[in-house]
């Protein structure tokens, strides 16, 4: 999908620098070709050899380079290219841009593009929660540029907390996103998947059998029309696709979290099978068997994340949910849509005989405002593209 295109990719002075070099391989192996542009602080991280290598380009890296203007001068590099991106964006490259000061190649380059710019931010926890990178985040937003990430994690530092950069994979999907020219190009889309892991004790939980099959299809549809896609999964049996922005949660109310977190976006499909009810007296050390005989597990309702979404301030404009049935599905789909305040419902009947739990196979009823639209049995890969394709036109006008 990025073949031919042409990024212009200004390494920022961070530890995250490393992965940067990762993201050009990545980048390149799909087709795009990498002009590199170290600030000073960068090649304290990264050797302007190793990058040049990588990325088979020359590395820009002083701004009154003769050599450089004489080839390709500041303002043209800076245009030159399909998108910016910057990785890792330092608190400091975005202060810088933000404020608009030119006073080396790459702030510069920032200051001179009309190409769009995407900001994969890396930087301590602290530094990226200080009021004054978050008014620059803002910022940077209202003049039109875009982010990726920054993920929450172990930091290098030892902290813990959101400003590890995004993986080379996610600033890829982001890329992707921002260059597709497909039906969903400059979307951003929600899918929920898999099932969830309730605790009892540390080492126990109540979980389901939800495979997470059709989520990863619909997130990966999702993604090959070019919406930018941030996947919420549960621990699912099959790995998530290539190309989207993935959060790994457990438990129901972690799952909810990261969907509020995530939001806004233009649409939401909700395909995880999360638990109805969690235990309310876990233990915090693990449940023994013995003379007091069995344990007693009380439970309490999960929060709903999709009657939640449903009806929460930022509302994406379309809520897509699930319905899984074994009898009355279409009278049972459209009651839980109205009742959910969800858009559409994907229903469908999931009793053994089907062999569609589980299985590769999927037979749905679409229930909307319209009515329910049965479609033949087919393949979950083959759903979920058509879903996508519904999505695409029913947010696209
Ligand atoms: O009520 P039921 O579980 O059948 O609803 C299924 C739909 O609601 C699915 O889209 C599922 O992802 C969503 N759901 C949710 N949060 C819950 C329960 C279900 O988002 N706690």
């Amino acid at each position: 999908m990025l073949a031919q295109k042409r990024i212009l990719l200004i390494i920022g002075g961070g530890i995250a620098a490393y992965k940067s070099l990762d993201l050009i391989r990545k980048l390149r192996e799909r087709g795009a070709s990498v002009t590199p542009v170290l600030t000073k602080a960068a090649t304290e991280f990264v050797t302007p050899m190793s990058v040049s290598a990588l990325a088979a380009s020359k590395v820009y890296q002083e701004l009154f380079d003769l050599t450089d203007e004489a080839e390709m001068g500041h303002i043209e590099l800076s245009r030159a290219a399909d998108l910016i991106v910057v990785a890792p964006a330092t608190a400091d490259l975005m202060a810088k841009a933000v404020a608009g000061h030119a006073n080396d190649l790459a702030s510069t380059l920032l200051l001179a593009t009309d190409t769009e710019i995407l900001y994969a931010p890396s930087m301590n926890v602290r530094m990226w929660e200080h009021a004054a990178t978050q008014r620059n985040v803002a910022q940077l937003k209202r003049d039109g540029a875009a982010l990726v990430g920054p993920n929450e994690g172990d930091m290098a530092c030892g902290e813990f907390g959101p400003g590890r950069m995004s993986e080379p994979l996610e600033i890829v999907a982001a890329i992707e996103a921002k260059l597709s020219d497909g039906p969903l190009a400059g979307r951003r889309v929600l899918v929920t998947s898999g099932p969830t892991h309730e605790p009892i004790d540390p080492v126990r939980y109540i979980a389901n059998r939800s495979s997470g099959a059709q989520g990863t299809a619909i997130a990966a549809a999702l993604a090959s029309l070019g919406a930018e896609v941030v996947f919420v999964t549960g621990p699912a049996d099959v790995p998530p696709p290539d190309g989207v922005h993935v959060v790994k949660v457990q438990s129901a109310r972690e799952m909810l979290e990261a969907v509020e977190s995530s939001l806004p976006v233009d649409a939401a499909v909700f395909a995880a099978a999360v638990a109805d009810w969690r235990v309310s007296n876990t233990s915090s050390s693990k449940m023994k068997k013995g003379a007091q005989g069995l344990p007693e597990l009380n439970f309490v309702e999960n929060p709903d994340i999709l009657a939640s979404v449903s009806g929460h301030a930022m509302r994406p404009n379309l809520v897509v949910g699930f319905a899984a049935e074994t009898d009355d599905v279409v009278e049972n789909a459209t009651a839980k849509r109205k009742r959910k305040g969800c858009d559409w419902i994907v229903a469908n009947d999931v009793s053994p005989e089907t062999g569609i739990m589980g299985g590769d196979e999927n037979a749905v009823v679409l229930i909307s405002d319209r009515g329910a639209e049965t479609w033949p049995r087919m393949g979950k890969t083959e759903v979920a593209a058509r879903l996508a394709q519904n999505i695409a036109s029913a947010i696209a006008d």
